[in-house]
């Protein structure tokens, strides 16, 4: 029998082995977060939903004063195996432990899938980034959740599908910016991610 587990519990079994998918994870985005990476040198960046340090690695790499935050402790476990030096939080990216105007940049990558509803987390990044800051999200499109095994049996993790068009709904009613959307496609034009760029 499969399991349809919540994302904490979810990802906590995952942990050990998510990296293993690291070029999957990368496909979602295709390259196009690298000029934001370059952008966040010497700034103060926020990883929301970081998991492991994918996007973290790549920020801290690149010169930015990176917190990542998540709320596995396994997930973060792993990115602090990769380099103790990097700061981790363990918090909901729906209620964050910061105060406001706080960060240059927000990044969050394959996180939003994992939340029910759209706006209570754009609204807590908009809380958190700086007047003119930036909100870099990867929103991603599973046509059927994955499934994982462990030692425990099978399971799945939760997800929400939300379409891009209410994606920019919801950061327009919150008077975020839309400075870019890039709308990743696969061969039948089925979206496969949406990647926007949203200004406080
Ligand atoms: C698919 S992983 C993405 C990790 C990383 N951002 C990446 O792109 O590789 C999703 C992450 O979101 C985290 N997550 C899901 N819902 C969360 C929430 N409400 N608060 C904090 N973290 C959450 C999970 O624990 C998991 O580490």
């Amino acid at each position: 029998m499969t399991k349809r587990l919540d994302p904490q519990e979810g990802y906590s079994r995952f942990a050990s082995t998510y990296d293993e998918n690291e070029k999957y994870w990368d496909s979602f985005e295709k390259n196009h977060l690298k000029e934001y990476f370059e952008a966040s040198k010497d700034k103060k960046v926020l990883d929301a939903g970081a998991g492991t340090g994918r996007l973290t690695m790549k920020l801290f790499s690149a010169g930015a004063d990176v917190t990542a935050l998540d709320f596995s402790p396994d997930m973060l476990e792993k990115l602090q195996k990769k380099n103790p030096d990097i700061k981790t939080v363990e918090g909901d990216v729906e209620n964050m432990p910061f105060e406001d105007d706080q960060f240059d940049f927000v990044f969050s990558s394959l996180t939003l899938v994992h939340l029910k509803k759209i706006i209570p987390f754009l609204d807590e990044c908009y809380r958190v980034l700086k007047d003119e800051g930036k909100l870099i999200l990867v929103n991603v499109h599973y046509r059927r959740p994955m499934l994982l095994e462990d030692e425990k049996g099978k399971y799945t993790i939760k997800c929400h599908n939300h379409f891009p068009r209410h994606v920019r709904e919801a950061a327009e009613e919150l008077a975020y910016n839309i400075e870019e959307e890039i709308i990743v496609t696969e061969g039948d034009d089925v979206w496969v991610s949406q990647i926007l760029i949203l200004r406080k």
